[in-house]
């Protein structure tokens, strides 16, 4: 059965539980409706529940593709996460409850948070960090990373998360491409017993990366990680965290910010070789991020809320920093992996801390499926009251799995819909209000116009066909950095002479209801694991080794990741297959751009399928790598070499 047939049998209904509903911040449809009717004024007093230091005086200007929000007024998004809930009953709550993966714990409130972040601030400052310069961040997922964010948007400088899982390639590729000034690292960081040498790597990335003038380095743990060398530190251009805050100064005020001035860039695999920096502003971003964390996790005073993604992807910028900073919540932040020292260390914490609502990826929850239900169960999860997904389509028997096993069958489930570029939830259930339905992220959240259009943008009501955001929205991107031509290009131009429809890159379902089934992207990019990957960076990071003439990357559906890559690859003259070069290949690419870029497969090939053009088909090597029976050939140059492919993979397994 395809995908489709599956979802399309899918008829089980959860309405929300009546408890639940009484109680909700949005408990009415009535929210939709006047949204709808008038989109502006429903932004518009979105953003005002913001602290602004001027007010806006245009809600949007609009022509297409470009979008400004809010213009005409000033604020500041650290403020707004920090410095205005010290003047409320806030000051002395829990603002980040952290645990380190060796089970090192701290907490902050949010006076603790106030102190740290106008002193990193200073501490910026005095290295010469200005507004508008960039600050790039590669850190574990530590307090000092949403510290250092705070503090970048504080002064008005721009930060680049690197998430610490990437290589020192890829740090570098970032860093130079944002241009950045300093660069904030630790000695280390922890991920299943293991060290990962951030401030090692940073050094290699910075061998070639001129712009970077300062180095932060935090001290993962007092006293150092036990070996010297996790931070060998250069005279004049590295610091350490302890030492400059150690004097850095509380006296630093936030800086006001026009709506449009830039709050981050953040690097995100596209169709080509080279990640985008998605630039994300002020005001629109706050608003959309705000807005719809109070709505989606439904946040009151009293919640516990818990966002597994780690600050290096959007969903922790959105939903693990800024969304939930901004209500004032209390948010839980974990260093480490999911079965570190065992498979029930999620459900530990959830527990000790009273975590209320729990927002993790589809991917994880398969792995816990996998894992059985005898970890959670050792677990006292009954303060989860909501439960949310991201990242990827969650399917049915995963959906039903989070249902039962953590939400007791009593928790909501809000399956959430959106990307980097749109900064914020964009479709996805209102947990008061919305009857769910596994495997679909429902509706379009208020304010937001979701369509499903076919080549010529025509509307479908119901049926298959590609995803599309028609009107633009406060948090969208403004563009690519250093590329605005690739910004028009692959957002904009989908629908020719249609410049004010926004394409995700999504195919979709849309069913008798109005309910969206997210199908996945139709694009040369992957989703493995909830992490997007871009078909070209592999391969461009696979023909780089000596031995590999061409290269084709594709994705294979994977039980637990959703997707997997499986690369094709011809060897240059003289260069002959065999295991231990497959390994190497594969190390390689992990080495290269990360491990999560690490192909699953490597099949060599005298040759890759390709059309009459020249066109690898891709298609084909899909059917391939996924064990199915060839599709159409008639276009190829050469069939037998798929023939041949296909019998070599077989014989692989
Ligand atoms: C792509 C965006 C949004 C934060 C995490 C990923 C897929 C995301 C869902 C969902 C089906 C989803 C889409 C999207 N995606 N959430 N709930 N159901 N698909 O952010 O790396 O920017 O990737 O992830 O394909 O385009 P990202």
């Amino acid at each position: 059965m395809s995908d489709i047939d599956v979802l399309l049998q899918e008829n089980r209904r959860f309405a929300p539980p009546g408890h639940f509903s009484e109680q909700a911040h949005v408990n009415s449809w009535a929210l939709h409706q006047s949204a709808a009717a008038d989109m502006e004024g429903y932004w518009a007093s979105r953003a005002r529940e913001l602290d602004w230091f001027t007010p806006f005086t245009s809600v949007l200007e609009w022509t297409p593709p470009r979008a400004k929000w809010f213009t005409g007024g000033t604020l500041n998004v650290a403020y707004n996460c920090v410095d205005r809930h010290i003047s409320t009953a806030r000051r002395n709550k829990a603002a980040i409850i952290f645990e380190g993966e060796p089970g090192d714990r701290r907490t902050l409130t949010y006076w603790d948070l106030y102190v740290e972040v106008r002193k990193c601030a200073s501490m910026l400052k005095s290295l010469g960090v200005q507004k508008g310069d960039r600050v790039g961040i590669y850190l574990p997922l530590i307090p000092e990373a949403a510290i250092a964010m705070l503090a970048c948007a504080r002064i008005g400088a721009i930060h680049s998360v690197v998430f610490g899982g990437f290589s020192p390639e890829s740090l570098r590729d970032r860093m130079n491409d944002a241009q950045a000034k300093v660069v904030i690292t630790a000695d280390g960081g922890y991920r299943r017993g293991q060290v990962v040498p951030l401030k090692r790597n940073t050094d290699k990335a910075l061998e070639d990366a001129p712009s970077v003038q300062h180095v932060i380095v935090v001290q993962r743990r007092p006293g150092g990680l036990g070996d010297e060398s996790f931070a060998d530190m250069r005279e004049g251009r590295d610091h350490w965290w302890h030492r400059l805050m150690a004097h850095a100064s509380t006296d630093c005020p936030a800086e006001p910010m026009d709506s449009e001035d830039v709050l981050f860039i953040l690097y995100t695999s596209g169709t080509t070789g080279k990640p985008k920096g998605i630039v994300h502003t002020t005001a629109g971003y706050l608003t959309g991020v705000a807005a719809t964390t109070r709505d989606v996790f439904d946040l009151k005073d009293d919640d516990v809320f818990w966002c597994t993604a780690d600050v290096g992807w959007i969903t922790g910028h959105s939903y693990l920093v800024y969304g939930p900073l901004a209500n004032g919540a209390t948010i839980v932040m974990y260093e480490g992996a999911p079965d570190w020292p065992d498979k029930d260390r999620f459900w530990e914490i959830c527990a000790r801390h009273g975590v209320t609502v729990f927002y993790t990826a589809p991917t994880a929850i398969r792995a816990f499926m996998k894992w059985g239900d005898h970890w959670p169960t050792r677990h006292d999860l009954s303060r989860l009251r909501l439960l949310g997904s991201v990242g990827e389509p969650i399917n049915p028997e995963a959906w039903v799995w989070y249902h039962e096993h953590i939400g007791h069958g009593r928790c909501p489930i809000v399956d959430t819909w959106w990307q980097t570029e749109t900064g914020a939830i964009v479709i996805s259930p209102l947990p008061g209000i919305t009857t769910t339905k596994p495997g679909s992220a429902t509706k379009a959240l208020p304010g937001y116009t979701a369509e499903l259009l076919d080549a010529n943008a025509t509307v479908i009501p119901t049926g298959g066909g590609l995803l599309a955001l028609t009107r633009p929205w406060p948090s969208m991107l403004r563009t690519i950095w250093g590329d605005d031509n690739r910004y028009v290009e692959t957002y904009f131009s989908k629908w020719p002479g249609r410049p004010d429809l926004y394409f995700p890159g999504d195919g979709a379902k849309r069913d008798d209801d109005g309910f969206f089934w997210i199908l996945g992207r139709v694009d040369d990019v992957l989703n493995v694991a909830g992490h997007r990957i871009g078909t070209m960076e592999v391969e461009s990071a696979l023909v780089e080794h000596p031995a590999v003439a061409e290269a084709a990357v594709v994705g294979k559906v994977h039980e637990l990741k959703g997707q997997a890559l499986a690369a094709f690859v011809t060897l240059r003259t003289g260069f002959h297959h065999s295991s231990e070069l497959r390994d190497e290949l594969k190390a390689f690419v992990a080495d290269k751009i990360g491990a999560i870029a690490r192909p699953d497969d490597i099949l060599f090939s005298a040759d890759l399928p390709k059309t009459r053009s020249g066109k690898i088909m891709r298609r084909l090597l899909r059917d391939i790598a996924e064990g199915r029976a060839l599709g159409d050939t008639t276009t190829l140059a050469d069939p037998n070499v798929v023939a041949g492919l296909k019998e070599q993979y077989e014989s692989q397994e």
